[in-house]
């Protein structure tokens, strides 16, 4: 990361896209909390994380617990965003 791509103050929402692993939201309990930002499923039906202070989207497809993490890709062998996105090659 460049230093003109750094945040000028500490982020209040932070995502973090793990190598060959889940997507993880941190910070966002407030926004959740107030209505500024709400997941849902296609439908609109919402859908609630378990833990608001932090949690993970699935991005390997494979979790029991979709659209969150349950740690499965650490048996799958995730590895999938590099072959989708060659450009993302981690
Ligand atoms: S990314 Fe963790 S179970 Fe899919």
């Amino acid at each position: 990361m460049t230093e003109s791509n750094q945040p000028k103050s500490e982020p209040k929402v932070k995502l973090t896209v793990a190598r060959n692993g889940p997507l993880r939201i941190q910070g966002a309990r407030e926004l959740i909390e107030s209505g500024e930002i709400q997941i849902q499923w296609s439908d609109g039906t919402p859908v609630d994380p378990a833990n608001l202070n932090a949690f993970s989207i699935c991005r390997c497809g494979e979790s029991a617990n979709k659209p969150f993490c349950d740690g499965t890709h650490t048996r799958n062998g995730f590895e999938r965003a590099a072959e989708d996105v060659p450009e993302s090659r981690e």
